[in-house]
């Protein structure tokens, strides 16, 4: 593979059951239509140039280049049957080159973008008929470079796309996802900076899973007893909007409880409340990040869209992203 590719891959918004399924549990959420692009031009090293936006090149480097190229390089040669017995000479070891990824996804932002990176070098170095099964594989092993411990939910959504109910049957294994219906609906989904990093949130839920287990793995079960509720899959009716809005509610509790939610986050989602979201809770690891807020209608959109601008004017907060989807 001698010419330049370019893949993208979506951003995810999750519903319900992150940090829950990290144990096993269930999960649901659902793709965005906002995207990472990456273009590979092969060249005799590896080298990545991260764009914000536009055509300027980011300031902040890629962390640990030499270590993700390693990875990836392992990675795919790994996937490739013939490879590990022959690492050196494997036709499958990827073609080193210049990396340039663009992003609509705030980076570290709680969308996924580091799932999506994983997903689009999936799509470039993964050779052969198109198969989101084998990619989706591929990029929850390169995910690991950025946390420890993925459940896979992430780069399951954006391999697979749509909206996507993942289910865990084997410790240490990809869950099983499953096409989801949700109910008809109106999010208004936004990211404020985090302080933290997707793999410490994940560290400091383990630390309290040592510390507290009973009252953590409770807290894990209802979570996933939420996403669970909330998951209507084949013929089986969605549930509706407030049902989906009030457990969205009960789940940011849960969260809240976890220390995963931060005071501002608290304030976006009541000042969303007020002005007429029927419930809300944070979306992805939490610490600042993603969220999102439930309206019924357009008109409400509106309503807590404004009310989310002046709440972030008050918190003298910039948010990494601010708008509304349908369902
Ligand atoms: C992060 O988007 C979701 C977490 O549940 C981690 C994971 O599932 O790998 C916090």
């Amino acid at each position: 593979m001698n010419r330049e590719q370019r893949a993208r891959a979506p951003g995810k918004l999750l519903l319900f059951g992150e940090h829950s399924a990290v144990y096993g549990y269930p999960a649901v959420g659902v793709a965005l239509d906002r995207y990472l692009t990456v273009l590979h031009t092969p060249g005799a090293r590896w080298s990545v140039t991260l764009y914000n936006g536009g055509d300027t090149p980011a300031r902040e480097p890629f962390p640990q280049a030499d270590r993700f190229f390693a990875h990836l390089t392992r990675t795919i040669i790994r996937c490739d049957p013939a490879g590990e017995s022959n690492s050196a000479h494997s036709t499958k070891r990827p073609v080193p080159g210049h990396l340039q990824v663009w992003s609509d996804l705030p980076i570290a932002g709680g969308f996924g973008s580091s799932a999506a990176l994983c997903a689009a070098l999936a799509r470039i170095f993964h050779p052969g008929e198109y198969n989101p099964i084998a990619d989706w594989a591929i990029a929850h092993e390169l995910e690991h470079f950025f946390h420890g411990t993925p459940s896979g939910i992430d780069t399951g959504l954006s391999t697979l796309g749509g909206a996507q109910a993942f289910s865990f049957f084997r410790p240490g294994e990809l869950p099983e996802a499953r096409e989801c219906r949700l109910p008809s609906m109106h999010l208004v989904v936004g990211s404020i900076p985090r302080a933290t990093d997707t793999k410490s949130l994940v560290t400091g839920v383990r630390r309290r899973m040592e510390d507290s287990p009973d009252t953590t793995m409770r807290y894990m079960e209802q979570l996933g007893e939420l996403s669970r509720s909330v998951t209507a899959v084949a013929d089986q009716s969605p549930v509706d909007v407030a049902t989906f809005a009030s457990t969205a509610n009960a789940a940011q509790e849960i969260l809240r409880e976890l220390e995963l939610s931060t005071p501002t986050l608290d304030n976006l989602l009541s000042g969303g409340r007020e002005a007429g979201a029927l419930g809300g809770k944070l979306s992805g690891a939490g610490g600042g990040g993603a969220f999102y807020l439930v309206c019924e209608t357009e008109a409400a959109v509106d309503r807590v869209a404004e009310a989310i601008r002046e709440a972030l004017k008050r918190e003298q907060i910039t948010a990494t992203a601010l708008f509304s989807m349908a369902v």
